[in-house]
């Protein structure tokens, strides 16, 4: 290990839970489920991998815990459902893709789409404020002239509110039941939840909007009733936005306060993100844009509990970023489907070698016209299932065809069935 890079596998507790590193696999909508929101082989393959890559906690993405975040989904090819007693034995499956690599497994609990998802009876959010993606911001990933603009979602009513915090706290519920060891709040991008914390996004004048205890009412009635089912032990994190990097959108020092509420009602730890999708190139710099804009310190000086920073891509640039105390743990996401063994490489002292995310986001574009997610840097990420399994399919090809030809080769028949594990 260069001496370098020692800060960052130093152990850190949240909550009850010891992680043994400071890196985390990022919550990712990239890990091929099958199309009725269950994990599939691909899936499993995905996490397993993930959980072997020597860091010290996964967390799972693209994961809805409401049935209305489901079927209002403007896609719901990337996602898993969360919201299913009838899944609970494929959750347990997905948790144990962790544990049998001695890794704790985290699931983000998403409500639901809000002003991303698909218009109909059902597409609501906080406000009726209608997304607009600039073309210039989606330009990192996909050129779109004249940008983005959706129809305003309407705003959810206050019995619509009550049941998708119930049905979040019960998914909570249902994921500590099949061995996940924490949950975190999916308040990032422009989503459902996102859109209660910024004044510019919710324009509501009943207890879920205007002042700042009452924009972080859901969160806070959330974390409560899931509080309720799961214990006061259990990890509970918020993911959201530092900054909404938007003309007259909401800022660090305002989101900070937000935090420091979420800590109070006995959040764990808070995950930050930049910009919502009106910002979304913002994310996609790697470069510790939310240190180098000063936002983590802000959060810093609101909160005690640890920082989890996105977008930190350089091992020289994290350790210095924990070491300097702007924030605690560090989140990669497109970094491990570049490289799975980038955290052990580190830990072995072979920076170097590590494959490097060239951030021309080709898994991003994939993901925005629906198609299946690949990475050019990595040929075998979304055929994981397949290449994991490829000796088994070798020996037993060997083995039928040995069979048919009446080849009369014993010790090939023994290597194959050994490989076939019969
Ligand atoms: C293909 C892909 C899917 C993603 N899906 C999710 C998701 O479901 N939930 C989430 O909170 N973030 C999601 N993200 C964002 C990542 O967790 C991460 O914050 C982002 O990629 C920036 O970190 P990085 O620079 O280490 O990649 C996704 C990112 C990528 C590349
Ligand atoms: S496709 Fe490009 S941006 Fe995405 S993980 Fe691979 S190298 Fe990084």
């Amino acid at each position: 290990l260069n001496v370098d890079h020692e800060t960052l596998f130093r152990p850190i507790t949240i909550n009850q839970l010891t992680l043994q590193n400071r890196y985390v696999q990022g919550p990712m909508a990239a890990h091929a489920p099958q199309h009725d929101g269950r994990p599939s082989a691909e899936t499993f393959a995905f996490f397993e991998r993930r959980a072997r890559s020597g860091v010290g906690l996964v967390i799972v993405g693209g994961a809805y815990c409401t049935q209305w975040g489901w079927e209002g989904a403007s896609n719901t090819r990337y996602w898993i459902r969360l919201d299913r007693d009838d899944y609970a034995a494929d959750l347990a499956k997905l948790a144990e893709t962790a544990h049998r690599n001695n890794v704790p497994i985290f699931a983000e609990l998403n409500v639901g789409d809000g002003a991303v998802g698909k218009p109909g009876p059902d597409f609501i959010a906080a406000s009726a404020v209608a997304l607009e993606i600039p073309e210039a911001a989606l330009k990192a990933i996909l050129p779109v002239p004249g940008g983005v603009r959706k129809s305003a979602p309407r705003a959810a009513t206050r019995d619509e509110i009550a049941r998708l915090e119930d049905e979040t706290a019960q998914s909570a519920l249902r994921v500590k039941k099949a061995g996940f060891d924490g949950v975190e709040l999916g308040a990032q991008m422009s989503y459902f939840l996102a859109s209660f914390l910024s004044s510019r996004t919710n324009l509501r004048d009943d207890e879920y909007g205007g002042s700042t205890e009452n924009r972080a009412r859901i969160i806070i009635n959330i974390v409560r009733k899931i509080r309720g089912l799961v214990g006061g032990d259990y990890p509970i994190g918020v993911r959201m936005l530092a900054n909404e990097h938007v003309e007259g959108g909401q800022e660090a020092a305002e989101y900070a306060a937000l935090a420091r509420l979420f800590e109070a009602a006995s959040v764990d730890y808070i995950a930050l993100t930049e910009g919502g999708h009106e910002a979304v190139d913002m994310g996609a710099t790697g470069d510790a844009s939310i240190v180098r804009h000063g936002e983590a310190q802000v959060f810093k000086q609101h909160i005690s509990i640890p920082i989890m920073l996105q977008g930190v891509h350089d091992p020289d640039l994290a350790a210095s970023i924990v070491r300097a105390g702007h924030a605690d743990l560090i989140l990669l996401g497109r970094p491990l489907l570049v490289d799975p063994d980038y955290v052990n490489k580190l830990r072995q002292g072979k920076a170097v070698d590590i494959v490097r995310c060239d951030k021309n986001n080709e898994c991003l574009r994939r993901l925005m016209v629906g198609l299946s997610i690949r990475c050019p840097r990595n040929p075998t990420f979304g055929r994981e299932a397949t290449v994991a399994n490829r000796p088994k399919q070798i020996a037993s090809h060997v083995a039928e065809w040995a069979t048919l030809k009446a080849v009369s080769s014993p010790t090939l028949m023994k290597l194959a069935s050994k490989v076939v594990g019969k």
